[in-house]
C-alpha cells in the first residue's frame, strides 16, 4: 500500500455569499479544476444573532452540479422550482442534483444550542449529466449509518466503510463523503483508489496525517498513492473525508453554473433572461 502524502493544506478564507452569510471557503469553482470532481467546499459556523437565522440564500439558480448540505447544529429550510420544501437539520444530509436547472432557496436556521453549523459541498456533473433531470436525496440523520471501531466513529454519508454502505447513491463521480472522527490515541489506516481526489476537512482538534500534523480547521489536499494514514495522539480529531473520481473534462464556472463551455455559459444566462431556464 502506498500512503498518500498531504500535497497542500488551504487555510479557509471568510466569504460573504447570498444575504450577508459570512462563511469559510476552502475551495471555490476554478476553470483550472485542481479538485476535480470537487468545486466548492464552504463551512458556515456561525453563533450571533445577527447573522445566522435572519440571512441565508434566497431564490437562486444551479446548473450542471450537485450541492450537499450536511448539517451538524441548527437546520436549514429549503424549498425549491420542482415543488418541494422542508428542513434539513442535524446530522441530515441533502445531496441535490441540479441537472439542467433548479431555483431553490437555503435559510440556515440556529438550533437549540444557538448555533449554525454545517457544510456545504459542490460536485461536478459529467459533461453527459449536466442538462439532466434535477433530483433530490434527501436523508434524515437516522438512517446514516454509523461505522466504529478501535476508537474511530464513522457516519457514511455516501461510500462504503468495511460493511458499512451510505445511503446516498447513484452519484457520478463514485464519491466518498464521511464524517470521521478519532479518539485520542488511535490509528485508520483506509484505502482510497489511485487516481482519485482525496481531501480532507479537519473542523475539530488535531491527527497526524501521512505523518503530519494537521490542525482543525483547514482543508488537507492529498496527492496519489493508494491508501490515507490518520493517527492520533493527546488530542482526538474529526473531519470530512471528501474523495472521488476526476471527470477530466473541462469546466467553465460562472457562478451558480458550472457547465463545460462558454457557450453553454451564454446559453444558461439567455435562458435565464427569456424565462426559459426552468423547464415545466
Ligand atoms: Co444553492
Amino acid at each position: 500500500m502506498q500512503t498518500r502524502p498531504i500535497l497542500q493544506i488551504i487555510e479557509p478564507q471568510t466569504a460573504i455569499e447570498g444575504a450577508g452569510v459570512r462563511l469559510l471557503r476552502s475551495i471555490a469553482p476554478r476553470q483550472s479544476n485542481e479538485y476535480d470532481p470537487f468545486l466548492l467546499f464552504d463551512h458556515f459556523a456561525f453563533n450571533d444573532p445577527i447573522e445566522g437565522p435572519l440571512r441565508g440564500f434566497p431564490y437562486h439558480p444551479h446548473r450542471g452540479i450537485e450541492t450537499v448540505t450536511y448539517m451538524l447544529e441548527g437546520s436549514t429550510s429549503h424549498r425549491d422550482s420542482l415543488g418541494n420544501a422542508g428542513l434539513i437539520g442535524p446530522g441530515d444530509v441533502q445531496w441535490m442534483s441540479s441537472g439542467r436547472g433548479i431555483l431553490h432557496e437555503e435559510m440556515p436556521r440556529r438550533g437549540e444550542s444557538g448555533n449554525i453549523y454545517g457544510f456545504q459541498l459542490w460536485v461536478n456533473l459529467p459533461s453527459h449529466l449536466k442538462m439532466s433531470e434535477p433530483r433530490y436525496q434527501e436523508v434524515l440523520a437516522s438512517t446514516i449509518p454509523t461505522y466504529e471501531k478501535d476508537g474511530v466513529t464513522i457516519r457514511v454519508v455516501t461510500g462504503i466503510v468495511d460493511n458499512v454502505t451510505g445511503p446516498v447513491v447513484d452519484i457520478a463521480a463514485s464519491p466518498l463523503y464521511l464524517d470521521v472522527r478519532l479518539a485520542p490515541a488511535s490509528e485508520w489506516n483506509f484505502p482510497i483508489p489511485s487516481g482519485h481526489t482525496a481531501l480532507a476537512y479537519v473542523f475539530e482538534g488535531r491527527g497526524k496525517f501521512s505523518g503530519e500534523a494537521v490542525d482543525s480547521v483547514c482543508m488537507a489536499v492529498f496527492g496519489d498513492g493508494d491508501q490515507l494514514e490518520v493517527r492520533t495522539e493527546a488530542d482526538g480529531v474529526r473531519f470530512m473525508l471528501i474523495a472521488g473520481a476526476p471527470f477530466n473534462e473541462p469546466i467553465v464556472p460562472y457562478g451558480p453554473f458550472v457547465m463545460n463551455t462558454v457557450e453553454e455559459i451564454q446559453q444558461t444566462l439567455a435562458e435565464l433572461r427569456n424565462g426559459t431556464f426552468i423547464q415545466p
